[in-house]
């Protein structure tokens, strides 16, 4: 297990320094010692001292004050490290700015970050447009490890930052009549280089969706950082969805509206190829894609000499937190 998820959004500064404690006595962030926890600095020592060598990316004021009180994770040492950032940065799936994986990271500074605003729409008591501050202002920033898995089978253990989407769905006061949760990715064909050129398989907007009870869930994320930063615009900024026990498809980037509704929206992928993705899609090794088997994936960075294959687990690694949310439901037909 990679996680332990707070009781409560709660933290008192005596639970954080046992954290650091922790850190400090264990190799942590990818081999790297927390030097700062060593040396008896504050537990909520800056996220450059979390993350050395990661470049901190100049960030807005409201971000800056939340880093200061942020939660931050103890990673269990199950034998899994940390990505590199610059993989994570590096090697990205983001259509919007090109097919091969390292268009976004050359592409997507185009995009402008600030200020940033969601519409929340549909059927709720509080809709309205707020400015991505404002969406954030009453959250605790929390950081989470969580593996990431790609449908097309590599995978990697990202270090988010960001809130509940549970946080967001209690301040925008849903109906009982909404059932299902449609996200929109923001469309600037001028700042988005990929939605202009010739990969035109995609119909624009990128559109993903969740059940209420999924976006409720404890571990549903929405990310505004990572590595202790801000998230990188290839990365999804300035507002990214992270549902760890689902294929990376599903953690949609760059968020500009977010609707409750009633009927099961229609997804990007789901529409474009039924058959291969699902809306569901919960990582499941025994069932395959139609192209590919799901029951082994390649843990990034590899090298020349190792591909660093390792066995898929069932809804990633998260069952024991989520197989209840599935319980009556066929996995290889509801994929
Ligand atoms: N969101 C948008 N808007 N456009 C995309 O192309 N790709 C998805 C997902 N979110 C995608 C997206 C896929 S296929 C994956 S695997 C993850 O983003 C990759 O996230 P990463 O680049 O941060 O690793």
């Amino acid at each position: 297990m990679l996680i332990k998820i707070p009781a409560s959004g709660e933290c008192r500064e005596s639970e954080v320094t046992t954290e650091a404690a922790y850190l400090s006595r264990r190799q942590i962030l990818g081999g790297v010692m927390l030097s700062g926890a060593a040396a008896g600095l504050p537990a909520l020592a800056k996220a450059s001292e979390r993350y050395p060598g990661v470049t901190s990316a100049p960030a807005p004021k409201w971000f800056a004050d939340k880093l200061a009180s942020a939660r931050w994770q103890a990673v269990v040492p199950d034998g899994e490290a940390i990505t590199p950032f610059a993989d994570a940065s590096q090697y990205n799936n983001f259509y919007e700015f090109g097919p091969n994986k390292g268009d976004p990271a050359r592409h997507a500074s185009t995009l402008k970050v600030e200020p940033w605003s969601v519409l929340i729409d549909g059927e709720v008591d509080q809709p309205g447009r707020y400015a991505l501050e404002e969406l954030c202002s009453e959250s605790r920033l929390q950081e989470r490890i969580y593996r990431l898995r790609c449908v097309e089978a590599w995978s990697m253990v990202i270090p988010w930052l960001g809130f509940p989407l549970a946080d967001l769905i209690r301040k925008a006061q849903p109906h009982s009549s909404a059932k299902f949760i449609r996200f929109e990715t923001a469309y600037r064909s001028e700042e988005m280089r990929g939605t202009r050129s010739g990969f035109g398989l995609i119909d624009w907007p990128y559109i993903e969706g969740l059940r209420m009870d999924e976006a409720m869930h404890p571990l549903t994320l929405l990310a505004v950082g990572m590595y202790g930063r801000t998230l990188p615009n290839q990365n999804g900024a300035p507002l990214r969805l992270v549902v760890p026990w689902k294929y990376g498809f599903k953690s949609i980037k760059s968020i500009v509206r977010i609707s409750f509704v009633r009927e099961q929206p229609i997804t990007t992928w789901q529409s474009m190829a039924p058959q291969e993705y699902g809306f569901y899609a919960n990582v499941n090794p025994k069932v395959s894609h139609p192209r590919w088997s799901q029951a082994r994936e390649r843990r990034l960075p590899g090298s020349l000499f190792s591909t660093n294959l390792r066995d898929t687990q069932l809804f990633n690694g998260y069952a024991e937190q989520v197989a209840g949310l599935y319980s009556s439901m066929d996995l290889s037909k509801d994929y």
